[in-house]
């Protein structure tokens, strides 16, 4: 194996000005050895600490320190045997660091600590994050240019290489300027840090099972010589909960060579974390589920006006464009660009609010309902509500956790989940994180069909119990807000977790191909503009999973659906987000739903916001809807908690409008409940006993 991970020393000196001792904090360790500061952060509300890769010091931090802003104070670690720390031997091992660094905190755990390791320095940095973790949480774990910690870190006995084997390798790597690269006395101390730290590394060996409880974020350079996207996919097995992958421009040491770069991604990510963390109210992270979705209204609504008397007020907002407005402000501009965008002149986004609007309820009276019965029954499984959460591609855009946080939400309330072909985290993640909890699966149907029939066996080996194929998005609309920022989460490597580890996709690649040829592959071979209905017949059998046609407006569209095999359509205008000026998809769900007839299942998206809007969309012809944006929104605001909440609100909003119509089941929601109706009898909403199919 060739030398990995690890070679270069930081420039030299500044070394950095030692944070004043407090004294002995956790047994004899003094913090001042360890650690370095380069900016005084007075007003910090979090802190950074960073570990460097093998034959680095602490100084390879300053420019990253430099660029972070003021709330967020960067902490660089000093390993002993170099710069001021040169009289005390190297470490033998890297637990002996770990251990050092671990009681250098003890005294700074007055703010939330982020770990951030740099290649060897991530070692470093998972089992001082194991040490810190047995005293209390730690908010995140970075690792930058790392392979996992159970991978294969056997690094080659240096003592035995040659130094012009080794500058080589420098070389090779990057990282070290070729002035100092040439200056003998410099040289002489990085290789001999380099051949001690390699001790330490070829000493290391990963305790089975060894995982951290801090969510991890995997930093990963489109072009580090010495790291591949397929090497990454283990760090999953560090992390209890989650890891997230995120793509770097440049090389190995792209981490502090571009601190323009790096340093605002940290502090998104950092401060998404803080607002999370403010956020989550204490009751909001419980493991246990939520409370179920039967009596929403008593839930809620009692929870929320009884903490009012003790002064409390909900950490989220409870209306739609409050929670918008909110997660603009928390969201990085185009991660909310991202979400919020719509195609060309937002027509279709407003026409699809426009429709709700239109529509009114005239509610009855006196019926006694006490509460609703929400359960629906389709393709033969009975769910909770006529909810589910709709796909939305790319979901770290908002949260580092992304799906996985919103799988966990999306069962604690109750709600069913549709997950994205372009999600963030693996559809097998996203599974294990959902347990038991229903959930399809959305198809992109990628032009190379090898890898869209191995999505479909994953997603059928992972529990999804239907897959539903988008239509409407062959092309990209022209979407102003995302082409403005200049912003593809894709491009940058986030939404594409589902192929990155496809054996299908992989069969594509070249052997040791790149982050950058796996984004290049993708966006080759993700979707098919040349879709023909005979494509849907071929998926048709492909699968026995009952298969919805997503993206319908066209009553005729929906007859060539079931023709060619569909068992259900969803009418959706993408919210607005594909062709701008077409019908809203509201409009479009009346003459859908005749087209089909009463059996077929018939969903809707685009616009739904209320509980209210729930109903008009059932009123008109659903059997259930997607509930889009609003959900991301909450993720960004607050991760699994703010998703949770998003969800509560809604569930309680549509109990509540249910009881509020005289509704008791979903089979009495009709047209007639409808302004401008007179009939009293229930019309094409579903079938009595709430079943289709
Ligand atoms: C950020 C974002 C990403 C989306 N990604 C997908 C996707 O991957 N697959 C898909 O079928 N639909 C996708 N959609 C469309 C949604 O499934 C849904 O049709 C739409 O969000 C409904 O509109 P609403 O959010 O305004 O209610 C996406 C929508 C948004 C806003």
């Amino acid at each position: 194996m060739g030398m990995t991970n690890s070679p270069t020393a930081a420039p030299a000196p500044p070394a950095g000005r030692a944070t004043r001792s407090t004294g002995p904090a956790n047994g004899p360790v003094d913090p001042s050895r360890w650690i370095r500061t380069y900016h005084d952060r007075p007003s910090a509300t979090a802190r950074l600490v960073c570990f460097p890769h093998a034959g680095g010091a602490a100084n390879a931090f300053v420019a990253l320190s430099a660029a972070l802003p003021e709330d967020i104070e960067l902490l660089a670690v000093q390993y002993p045997g170099r710069q001021d720390r040169r009289a005390e031997p190297c470490a033998e091992e890297i637990g002996e660091l770990a251990a050092g660094v671990a009681g250098a905190l003890a005294s700074r755990s007055d703010l939330p600590v982020f770990l951030l390791g740099h290649s060897m320095g991530a070692l470093v940095a998972f089992e001082t994050a194991r040490l810190l973790e047995e005293r209390g949480p730690v908010a995140r774990l970075f690792v930058s240019a790392a392979r996992p910690p159970a991978q294969d870190w056997e690094e080659p006995d240096l003592t035995g290489v040659g130094d012009e084997e080794l500058v080589a390798g420098l070389r090779r790597l990057g990282g070290i300027p070729e002035p100092l690269l040439r200056d003998p006395e410099i040289l002489g101390e990085v290789l001999r840090l380099l051949r001690a730290d390699h001790r330490a590394l070829l000493r290391y060996r990963c305790a089975d099972g060894a995982a951290v409880a801090a969510p991890l974020t995997v930093l990963l350079a489109a072009s580090d010589p010495k790291n591949s996207l397929e090497q990454m996919a283990d760090w999953a097995r560090h992390g209890r909960n989650g890891h997230t992958l995120v793509t770097l421009s440049g090389g190995h040491f792209s981490l502090v060579e571009r601190p323009g770069e790096t340093g605002p991604l940290l502090t998104h990510c950092v401060r998404q974390d803080l607002a999370r963390l403010a956020a989550a109210p204490p009751a909001a992270e419980p493991q246990a589920p939520a409370a179920p979705a039967e009596e929403p209204l008593a839930d809620l609504v009692r929870e929320i006006l009884l903490g009012g008397l003790e002064g409390r007020t909900p950490a989220l907002p409870t209306d739609p464009t409050a929670l918008e407005d909110a997660a603009r402000a928390v969201m990085s501009p185009e991660g909310f660009a991202y979400v919020a965008g719509t195609a060309g002149s937002g027509a279709t986004g407003r026409a699809n609010r426009a429709a709700f609007d239109r529509h009114r309820l005239v509610p009855r009276m006196l019926r006694g309902t006490r509460r609703a019965d929400t359960s629906v029954t389709l393709f033969g499984q009975r769910l909770p509500v006529p909810v589910l959460l709709a796909p939305l591609a790319a979901q770290q855009v908002a949260h580092p956790e992304g799906e996985s946080a919103t799988a966990r939400a999306a069962a604690a309330a109750g709600v069913p989940l549709v997950l994205s072909t372009f999600a963030s985290r693996t559809l097998e993640e996203v599974a294990e994180q959902a347990g038991d909890h229903p959930r399809w699966f959305q198809l992109y149907l990628p032009s190379d069909r090898a890898v869209g029939e191995s999505l479909v066996r994953r997603a059928e080996a992972a529990g999804y119990t239907a897959v539903v194929v988008t239509v409407d998005a062959t092309h990209l609309g022209f979407r102003p807000a995302e082409l403005d920022s200049g912003y593809s989460p894709f491009l940058r490597g986030t939404g594409i977790a589902n192929f990155t580890g496809d054996p299908a996709f992989l069969a594509g690649l070249p052997a040791g191909a790149d982050a950058t040829a796996a984004v290049l592959r993708w966006a080759q071979i993700s979707t098919d503009p040349t879709l023909t209905w005979a494509d849907l017949a071929w998926l048709r059998g492909l699968t026995r999973l009952p298969l919805l046609v997503k993206g319908i407006l066209h009553p005729d569209d929906a007859r060539l659906a079931l023709e060619h095999g569909a068992d259900g359509v969803v009418v959706s205008t993408h919210g607005g987000r594909q062709l701008d000026g077409s019908v809203s998809a509201l409009d479009a769900l009346p003459a859908v739903r005749a087209a089909v007839g009463p059996d077929v299942p018939v969903l809707m998206d685009s616009g739904i916001r209320t509980g209210s809007d729930v109903v008009k969309a059932l009123a008109l012809g659903a059997d259930a809807v997607l509930y889009g944006r609003p959900y991301v929104y909450g993720l960004g605001l607050g991760g699994r908690g703010g998703v949770e909440h998003v969800l509560r609100c809604l569930l309680t909003d549509l109990g509540l409008a249910l009881a509020l119509t005289g509704c008791a089941r979903l089979a009495d929601v009709g047209p007639h409940l409808l302004a401008g109706t007179t009939s009293d009898t229930p019309g094409h909403g579903p079938a009595e006993n709430g079943d289709r199919r």
